[in-house]
């Protein structure tokens, strides 16, 4: 308000934060910023100053008898004795409410500054695209682009029906010839599916194609890859696509497998005019160290950061959730699954649907669904695999309409990966993919009309900031925080949980 010009009333706003005049630093200025940063956003740990906490002190400092009262849980004229109970409670809950919020990291966008407008390429440039490298408007400007400033493009089309030994012996240089300065991949662009493995995105598994047969051919120059439209750099950008951000996902985990010859990631305008062609040529020509997470717009260059998220109040209803009716726990019978089934049972959820492939026949399933009903909550075990969409149908028929309906998901199912990129088939990448954002996929399109309070996706840092020899499992948690953003975008519940 402040800086738009408004009127502060500064000493009901500083009012018990312990505020205090101080000197500024006058002339000149040594180009530091002195601009005031929020405190969950400075480091912190749970020691930091917490905004509910300071709330609180507020209340009683203007001896708010109503809010404190409503904060407490407890009614006006209650003595204290009663009050006593309330407050050790409210501290006790309120400490370990800041330690969790201190684990709270969220992905923003800045704009690169000093970024060098007048980078020029050298030598040749690989730039891989998709099929048969027939006529594309996104490969035409970015071939033209790469040329006018000064690279020598050489095209290399890649299909899904090639083989990987086929494609290392094109990559293979001639005896006597010289290294590509750098290589492009356009190959995340197409919207094509994997025509062996339909819910497998053919760009996703074209990218891992390349990256084997790069290795294979002994290819050492860097690989960036581009997308279009997999981030969203901020609320006035179109939302994320999940597709498009399984590639992140990947290419985080191969820029670990093999720093040694990876470049980086952008995410492309929708138009790639002059402006943004210079800008996506000031990043290919950046050297080691570079920024390798980026996405270019219309007002600029945008690299990704990961930093703390500010813990919202408590009192905000946005923090709340009161489970009840019937919650669907997909993986439910799995590690974090029952976990949470047993959380929520606690905590006034009436009815629970535990699925999983195996269903009651899962290990502990049948012992899990008996713990449960000891709790008080009703359950349900049953078979479904979420990459069958007849199945995911079917299960959403079935759960009670009068009798509980259905009030939440929690996608939990998911199978696990361990393989170096370079050992990746296609079928492993479907298998791996399928269970998470397949399935994710196929819950969010038959919800679509359903007003939920909570949809959660159970992702994985390793989506956020890469895991080596998991390039599937990022790619696959990627779709999820990408479908959390959409889903929001959308007007929905949504929340992705990248549990680490
Ligand atoms: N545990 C961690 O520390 C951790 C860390 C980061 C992220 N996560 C994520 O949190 C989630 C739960 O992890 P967890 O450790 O509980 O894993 P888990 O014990 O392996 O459980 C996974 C569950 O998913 C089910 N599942 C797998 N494929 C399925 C399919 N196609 N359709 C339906 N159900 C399927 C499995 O049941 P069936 O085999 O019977 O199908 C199992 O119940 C996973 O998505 C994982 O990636 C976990």
């Amino acid at each position: 308000l402040h800086v738009h010009g408004a009127p502060v009333d500064w000493e009901a706003v500083l009012a018990g934060r312990g505020a205090r005049r101080v000197d500024l630093p006058t002339y000149p200025f040594q180009h530091q910023p002195f601009w005031l940063v929020p405190a969950a956003t400075r480091g912190t740990g749970p020691e930091a100053a917490d905004p509910a906490e300071a709330a609180f002190w507020d209340t009683v400092e203007n001896q708010d008898l109503a809010a404190l009262a409503e904060r407490l849980e407890v009614t006006g004229d209650s003595p204290l004795s009663s009050v006593l109970p309330a407050l050790s409670q409210w501290r006790r809950r309120r400490r370990s409410r800041t330690v969790v919020d201190s684990w709270r990291y969220r992905i923003s966008w800045q704009p690169l500054t000093g970024g060098r407008d007048t980078a020029e390429l050298s030598g040749t440039w690989l730039l891989a695209v998709p099929g048969g490298g027939g006529e594309d408007a996104v490969v035409t400007a970015v071939s033209e682009a790469l040329a006018r400033h000064g690279a020598e493009v050489a095209l290399l089309p890649v299909r899904t029906d090639e083989t990987r030994t086929a494609l290392a012996a094109r990559l293979r240089p001639e005896p006597g010839a010289t290294e590509p300065a750098g290589v492009l991949s356009l190959l995340a662009l197409t919207d094509e599916s994997h025509p062996d493995h339909p819910d497998l995105p053919a760009g996703l598994a074209l990218t891992t194609l390349l990256v084997q047969a790069l290795g294979d051919a002994g290819t050492t120059a860097p690989l960036w890859c581009a997308t279009r439209g997999a981030v969203s750099t901020g609320r006035s950008d179109t939302p994320a696509g999940p597709r498009q951000a399984m590639v992140w996902g990947l290419g985080r985990s191969t820029a670990l497998d093999h720093p040694d010859r990876w470049g980086g990631l952008v995410d492309l305008p929708a138009t790639l005019d002059e402006r943004a062609a210079r800008r996506l040529v000031s990043l290919l020509a950046q050297g080691p160290g570079g920024e390798d997470q980026t996405a270019i717009r219309p007002s600029g260059i945008f690299v990704r950061r990961l930093t703390r998220a500010l813990a919202p109040d408590t009192a905000s209803p946005d923090r709340t959730w009161q489970p009840r009716g019937t919650v669907l726990i997909t993986g439910g019978t799995g590690a974090l699954g029952a976990h949470v089934a047993r959380h929520l049972a606690r905590n006034g959820a009436d009815h629970l649907v535990l699925t999983g492939r195996r269903g009651p026949d899962a290990p502990g399933a049948r012992e899990l669904a008996a713990e449960i009903e000891e709790l008080g909550a009703e359950v349900t075990l049953t078979a479904c695999d979420l990459t069958d969409r007849e199945q995911v149908a079917a299960l959403l028929r079935d759960l009670p309409e009068d009798h509980h309906p259905l009030t939440a998901v929690i996608h939990a199912a998911g199978l696990p990966q361990f393989t170096p990129t370079d050992t990746l088939t296609p079928a492993d990448l479907a298998a791996v993919v399928a269970a998470k954002a397949t399935g994710a996929h196929h819950l969010d399109e038959l919800l679509a009309g359903r007003d939920l309070d909570a949809f959660v996706l159970f992702s994985s840092v390793a989506a956020a900031w890469g895991s080596g020899s998991q390039a599937a499992y990022c790619a696959a948690n990627a779709h999820l925080d990408a479908l959390a953003e959409q889903r929001r975008a959308r007007g929905l519940a949504a929340t992705s949980v990248a549990w680490g």
